[in-house]
């Protein structure tokens, strides 16, 4: 399946899929991933260092014998290294991980306090050193966000958030769009906690789909970045298979009813 690419700010483009990382620790499930991953046409993959699989992601790239320039590889400083102040000495050691000198996106974990806006200012030199192509946050609210324009140099490309029909947050949305940052949604499946809707199965079977798939394509539609994982091939490939079906306006206005702020992940709304 082929997929689209969206423009960044910064004039990258970014494959519309990606193949999420997180909880894929064991090496034979990560290698099985990853090989299902780009046999079915994924490009773009989503670690980070707190998945503690950045050296998995290195050797299976490598061992694939691709060219550097035909993967997107997203990583993560993790927020306990955020903390503490060590962002730019961590870099080089996911690098090494990867087996790269350089990521696609580079990204700031959590908006921790305090600590952010000394991080960015690594992150920034880190890419105009080379070590990443374009950088980005994560778990950025709108004041975060706003926060940015004080200190910022040049503004995050992209915002990986929580995003799902069940937690569309449209304010951030609407903010980003406004502001040119590419949201990424994380957990677009919801983290898997929530597949019995009753609307979601009749657009699904109206459309001769899946429950996941429309879930995903909801995101392709509202114009995100989406980083579905499974370590189940036929659902890596399912997850990929969503570019040739559209919701109609009817199916979004359903679908737009099903935002009840469900968040499975971490809630950053307070973080100071
Ligand atoms: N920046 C952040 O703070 C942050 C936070 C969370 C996630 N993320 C990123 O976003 C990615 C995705 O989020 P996520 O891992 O939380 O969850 P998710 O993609 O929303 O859901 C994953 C769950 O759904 C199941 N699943 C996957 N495809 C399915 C299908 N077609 N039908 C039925 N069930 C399916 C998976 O099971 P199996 O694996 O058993 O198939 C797994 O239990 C992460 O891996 C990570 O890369 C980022």
């Amino acid at each position: 399946m082929k997929v689209p690419y969206l423009k960044l700010a910064d004039g990258r483009e970014i494959p519309q899929v990606g193949l999420g990382l997180w909880r894929v620790k064991d090496e034979t499930e990560f290698k099985i991933s990853f090989d299902t991953g780009l046999a079915a046409g994924y490009t773009h993959f989503d670690s980070a260092q707190a998945y503690e699989n950045e050296q998995f992601l290195g050797k299976c790239w490598v061992d694939a014998d691709l060219k550097r320039e035909d993967i997107w590889l997203t990583t993560k400083v993790r927020t306990e290294i955020i903390a503490v102040g060590k962002t730019a000495w961590s870099v080089p050691r996911s690098l090494a991980r990867l087996q790269t000198d350089y990521v696609d996106l580079l990204l700031l974990h959590f908006p921790v306090s305090i600590a952010r806006k000394k991080a960015w200012k690594e992150l920034e030199k880190i890419k105009a050193d080379g070590g990443a192509k374009s950088i980005g946050v994560s778990n950025y609210t709108v004041k975060h966000l706003e926060e940015m324009k004080l200190y910022a140099t040049e503004m995050p490309v992209v915002n990986q958030v929580e995003l799902h029909v069940f937690l569309q947050q449209p304010e951030l949305l609407e903010y980003c769009r406004e502001n040119n940052i590419a949201v990424e949604a994380y957990s677009p499946l919801a983290h898997g906690k929530k597949m019995d809707d009753p609307t979601i199965i009749a657009i699904a079977q109206k459309h001769h789909k899946s429950y996941a798939q429309i879930m995903l394509r909801w995101c392709i539609e509202k114009g995100l970045v989406v980083l579905p994982k499974s370590i189940t091939p036929e659902r890596i490939q399912q997850n990929i298979n969503i570019f040739d079906f559209e919701l109609d306006a009817e199916d979004m206005n359903r679908l737009a009813q099903l935002d009840q702020s469900l968040r499975t992940c971490w809630d950053p709304t307070r973080v100071p």
